[in-house]
């Protein structure tokens, strides 16, 4: 496995640390309907847990985390993403909680620790023997019973969304072809790889999920059993041409939740 892939990615993702909030969408924003909530709150006696953050960038989740569970970790490999979740939570909170700086294949010493394992928009490695990987060092991170919750960016939503958008532009009058170009534009289609679920930006590099996808790598990492559910996203100004889409079904994301 070639680690220089990592160091170069993990790079990338420092330097996206700034603009973070600007660049990806956000599953915690006002309006999403997201899975992951319902499912923290079902674990039972969360003050005796341990809970593990995987790939916890700016730290949107860890006050959460930190009101309910017991024992608190938030692993990512960018230095500067650790830094700025430390700087969200102040000293106080951020001394209740283990960072840990490295990549989330690296759980060997928490093996059989983990209650829950999170992940929220962290599984994108571009390299999918790394995504594979991870996979089984998380369920050979988690407990007996252990729970693996996580959110993975839509490949589909994307084809979802340029239909929609193809067809207003049709009602307007365009021609077919104009139609397409204007929705690829649109949804900046230029950025992704739909046959293999990539997309790449600036440098950036991630991996986009089909839902076939999330049943497959799951049980081929020894996950018994996978459910899966969409994050849901309001049709507002993080989605192109989102004035014309109200009347449809939201866009969305993928939430699962193995054991
Ligand atoms: C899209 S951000 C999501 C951050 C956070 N979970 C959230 O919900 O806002 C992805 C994060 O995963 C981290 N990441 C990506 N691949 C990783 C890996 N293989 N090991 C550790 N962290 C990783 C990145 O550094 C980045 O902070």
């Amino acid at each position: 496995m070639p680690d220089r892939k990592w160091n170069e990615q993990d790079r990338h993702w420092s330097r996206h640390a700034p603009v973070y909030e600007d660049v990806f969408l956000d599953p915690y924003g006002p309006g999403v309907e997201n899975p992951l909530w319902a499912a923290l709150d079902a674990i039972p006696d969360p003050g005796s847990k341990t809970i593990a953050d995987l790939g916890c960038g700016t730290g949107p989740l860890l006050s959460r985390l930190l009101d309910s569970f017991g024992r608190v970790l938030a692993l990512d490999f960018a230095e500067g993403m650790l830094d700025r979740a430390r700087a969200r939570l102040g000293p106080k909170a951020a001394a209740r909680v283990e960072f840990l700086n490295r990549p989330m294949h690296e759980l060997d010493d928490l093996a059989g620790q983990l209650d829950v394992a999170v992940a929220v928009n962290s599984l994108v490695m571009p390299d999918v023997r790394l995504i594979d990987r991870t996979l089984r060092a998380i369920r050979s991170a988690l407990r007996p019973g252990g729970v693996f919750l996580a959110i993975v960016p839509s490949i589909d939503a994307l084809a979802y969304h340029a239909m929609l958008l193809a067809d207003r532009a049709l009602e307007r009058g365009m021609s077919p072809r104009a139609a397409e170009r204007l929705a690829a534009s649109q949804i900046e289609r230029r950025y992704y790889d739909f046959a293999f679920g990539r997309f790449r930006f600036q440098g950036l590099s991630q991996k986009f999920w089909q839902p076939f996808e999330v049943e497959y790598r799951l049980a081929r990492a020894g996950f018994a059993s996978v459910e899966i559910a969409k994050v849901l996203y309001p049709w507002d100004d993080a989605l192109a041409g989102s004035e014309e889409l109200a009347e449809f079904p939201q866009s969305w994301d993928w939430f699962f939740r193995a054991t």
